[in-house]
């Protein structure tokens, strides 16, 4: 089992826009935000764990897993199925989590920002 712990700070870079249409333009500064937490382990199988959380409140979560699955003549294959999720707070404070999984069938994510086309129960 290897893990790595990621450089646990990164930096944001001001994108310099000099000109636009021949008028200089300033550069707003932007604050770097710093990585507080980052986990990153990798299977020689191709599995896989990671997790980071900044200093403003993102939060990710990300894991791959090896699944038999059958393919459309019923052979069978390997597949990675991830699954995660990520939060972060809203412009109301609110947290928002989104869990998402992506396999065989596709990719699906939930979550109270993600409208759904369920009936609404009466
Ligand atoms: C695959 O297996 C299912 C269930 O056993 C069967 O209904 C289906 O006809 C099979 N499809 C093919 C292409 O063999
Ligand atoms: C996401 O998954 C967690 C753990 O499985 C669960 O507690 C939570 O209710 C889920 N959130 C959403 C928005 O689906």
């Amino acid at each position: 089992m290897i893990v790595v712990t990621l450089a646990l700070v990164a930096v944001a870079y001001a994108v310099p826009v000099n000109e636009v249409n021949g008028l200089e333009s300033t550069t707003i500064p932007v604050e770097p935000i710093k990585i507080i937490r980052s986990d990153y382990d990798q299977q020689p199988n191709g599995e896989y764990v990671f997790s980071f959380e900044t200093e403003n409140g993102i939060n990710r979560d990300e894991n791959g897993e090896l699944k038999e699955a059958l393919d459309e003549k019923n052979k069978t294959h390997t597949v990675i199925v991830v699954r995660g999720s990520y939060s972060y707070t809203d412009d109301d404070g609110k947290v928002e989590t989104i869990n998402y999984s992506a396999d065989e069938k596709g990719y699906h994510a939930e979550g109270e920002s993600i409208p759904t086309n369920a009936p609404s129960s009466r």
